[in-house]
This record gives C-alpha cells, sequence and structure tokens, in this order.
C-alpha cells in the first residue's frame, strides 16, 4: 500500500472504527470479532475472549461497515448483506448485516500476523522437533511439491512461509495469494494478489487466472497462498509438467482429506479430464502433505507428515503418515505435552537423500 493510501486508510479507520482501535492495534490480538454493537470478542495465541469495547449503538456500528464498504469500491444493504473485503492495509473483513445476522451487525476482522518463524523457532517452542525441521528443508532442497494443511488458524500460511525460505537459491519463485501475506525472501521472486470485483461485478482477477499467467512467466516453482477454488487443476498440471517444488495449502482435517478436497477443488475446473485421469495427475503430482493444526491449549504445531504415494488396492489414495502426533498429556498449567514421532516409515524418495549425500540416516524414521 502506498503511503498515501496508507494513511487517507489510516483516518478513515480512525472514524469508523474508533471503538475498536486498540484491538486493531494490539499486535497480540490475530481476529476481531464483533457479534453484536456491545458484544465484541478477540482472539489472543490461538484463544478467544470476550473484551469491554462496544459501539455505542447499532447505528454506529452499522454506519461502520458502510463506511467500510464504500472506501474499498463496495456495497452492504438489503440486496447485499454480506460484505467480503481487504482492507489497505492487509486485514481481511467479513460484514453480515440483519436481518441475516439476527443479533445486529457482526463483523470479523482477520489480522494477518507479521510474526515471521523460521523452523528454529518452531523448535524452540515444541511445534515441531529438530528432525521434522530437517524433514522438511530436505523436502525443500528435494523439489518436493508440498500441500499444507489445517483448519482456518491452524497456522498453514505461517509454515508455508517458513517452507518458501527453506527454497534453495537460484530459482525463480512466482507466489499467489488472495491476500498478500506470504513473507518470502528471496533473490528471485515475484508476487501476484487477486482482485475481487467491483461493485458492477466486473474486474475480477482470480487465483486461477494468475496461476495461468504464472506459467507463462517461466516459473521454476509457483506457490499458491490458499487453494480454494478450481485452480487446484492448474496447480495440479503445473506438479506434472516439470514444476518440482511448488506449495499450496488447503483447508482439510487430516493428509487424507486434503488430497480428497484437492481432487474435489480440481474437478471443479474445465472438466475436460475424466476422474481417472485427474486422480492419476494428482497421485503423482503431490509428494507431501503437511497437517497444521492448533490445539485445545491454544498451541500450533505440525500435527503429521505423510506421503501420497499413488494408489491402494481398492483405487484410495495410498497416503502414508511418516511423522504422527504421539500422546498428548495435560500438564498442571493447562498446556498439552507431546510431540511429533516418525511413524516407521521410509519416504519412498529416501534414496534421493543418499544420492545427495544429505546426512539424514535412516534410522531417524524409525518409530
Ligand atoms: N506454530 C505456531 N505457534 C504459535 N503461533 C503460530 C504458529 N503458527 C502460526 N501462528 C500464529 O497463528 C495465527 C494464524 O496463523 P496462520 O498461519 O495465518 O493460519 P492459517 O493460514 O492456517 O489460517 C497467526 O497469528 C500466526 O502468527
Ligand atoms: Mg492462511
Amino acid at each position: 500500500m502506498s503511503d498515501d493510501q496508507g494513511s487517507i486508510f489510516q483516518e478513515a479507520i480512525k472514524n469508523f472504527l474508533g471503538p475498536i482501535l486498540p484491538l486493531l492495534d494490539d499486535e497480540a490480538i490475530t481476529e476481531v470479532m464483533v457479534n453484536a454493537y456491545d458484544e465484541i470478542w478477540v482472539e489472543v495465541k490461538g484463544k478467544i475472549r470476550k473484551t469491554n469495547a462496544k459501539f455505542p449503538d447499532e447505528d454506529s456500528l452499522r454506519a461502520a461497515v458502510n463506511n467500510i464498504a464504500q472506501s474499498v469500491g463496495r456495497r452492504i444493504d438489503d440486496e447485499e448483506p454480506r460484505l467480503d473485503a481487504r482492507l489497505p492495509n492487509g486485514y481481511r473483513i467479513h460484514a453480515v448485516i440483519p436481518p441475516c445476522a439476527r443479533k445486529g451487525t457482526t463483523i470479523a476482522i482477520r489480522k494477518f500476523s507479521t510474526v515471521q518463524f523460521t523452523f528454529k523457532d518452531y523448535v524452540r517452542i515444541g511445534a515441531m522437533t529438530k528432525d521434522v525441521a530437517q524433514f522438511l528443508d530436505i523436502c525443500m532442497k528435494l523439489g518436493k511439491n508440498v500441500l499444507v494443511s489445517g483448519g482456518t488458524g491452524s497456522g498453514k500460511t505461517t509454515l508455508l512461509s517458513v517452507l518458501c525460505n527453506r527454497i534453495p537459491k537460484g530459482q525463480r519463485i512466482i507466489v499467489i495469494e488472495d491476500s498478500s501475506e506470504l513473507q518470502v525472501e528471496y533473490e528471485h521472486v515475484v508476487f501476484f494478489e487477486t482482485r475481487m470485483a467491483d461493485e458492477h461485478g466486473l474486474g475480477e482477477v482470480t487465483i486461477r487466472d494468475l496461476l495461468k499467467s504464472s506459467l507463462r512467466l517461466r516459473p521454476d516453482r509457483i506457490i499458491v497462498g490458499e487453494v480454494r477454488g478450481s485452480e487446484a487443476l492448474e496447480l495440479v498440471q503445473a506438479m506434472n509438467t516439470g514444476h518440482k517444488g511448488c506449495l499450496g495449502t488447503v483447508h482439510a482435517n487430516n493428509p487424507a482429506d486434503a488430497i480428497v478436497r484437492l481432487e474435489a477443488l480440481a474437478q471443479g475446473g474445465d472438466g475436460q479430464l475424466s476422474e481417472k485421469a485427474l486422480r492419476y495427475q494428482i497421485a503423482g503430482a503431490i509428494d507431501i502433505v503437511v497437517q497444521a493444526s492448533r490445539y485445545p491449549d491454544g498451541s500450533r504445531r505440525v500435527a503429521s507428515i505423510a506421503e501420497l504415494r499413488g494408489f491402494d488396492k481398492d483405487g484410495t489414495y495410498d497416503v502414508v503418515p511418516i511423522y504422527n502426533m504421539g500422546r498428548l498429556t495435560k500438564m498442571p498449567d493447562g498446556s498439552l505435552k507431546g510431540q511429533i514421532e516418525p511413524t516407521g516409515e521410509l519416504p519412498s524418495f529416501y534414496y534421493e537423500i543418499e544420492d545427495n549425500q544429505i546426512p539424514f540416516p535412516k534410522t531417524k524414521f524409525a518409530a
């Protein structure tokens, strides 16, 4: 965002969102949820709590939402009672107004975290083990196609950033996102961001459009922040046509579901592929699925890592866990103690680890 845009927006936000400004400014808060003008919740460290903040009344809350809609060239009214917008500073806002929202105007503002993690941080806070960090690093070195799976707020994007930053030098990376969130420090990287349709429904540029462009821009690795539509098909095809080391995130509860989800999304595409052909493409495209999870103690960890090896005898995807979360014990302070452990399965590409003389002995995969 330019400084001009930034300051206009900051001014505007001060005017409309005064009562929740301190919450938006608080670095520790990742999400602000307005359930009604006098009921405002926040998320801090993965936990949700109610605040004392309130708007004077429903009218002023509604005015705030109207103003936000206007400032991004959209509207929210009887005809269009929902607003999905990206604010100039990157925040994502979703609002629903009555009568659809029964308690009154409801908003959630998702603040993108600017916290940049490294593998070292993950290991230090117990979100993954040293071996897992090293294994994922190896996957980046070897150019494996990796899907990061998880629920909303499970830490997918954060993990994707870390993985991106482990891509070996000398490649051309293209990053495609809905809202620019990924923090990729790399010498040769091109960032693309989608555009929503304007109030007349025109001018939309989708992830899929940008992925198609990317393929004509000589990428080595394509990174899709969040795969949630038919662009899944182009991504899978890119992965199958020599673009090694592509990455993306998908919304799913476990690695096997992530693959099924990807298939369902890809089916929404042009559909010139038979189901069988599509399934073969997916099986050939994805190498590794990393599951991110948010646990009841508020911690976010890598919950499992699985390899997609093709198909089982019965025709289902053969998703083989390489690492799974071990037993978790509740500590007196409420935290959950435990860690991710190898399952005893050796990755099918172990020979590549040996061939590249990467010091990661077979014994590390022993259960
Ligand atoms: N391993 C972690 N430990 C602690 N906080 C984390 C971890 N991973 C992510 N976070 C924080 O959790 C929030 C949500 O993470 P994000 O990566 O945006 O999730 P997702 O992309 O799955 O919605 C961010 O504020 C981020 O800084
Ligand atoms: Mg995300």
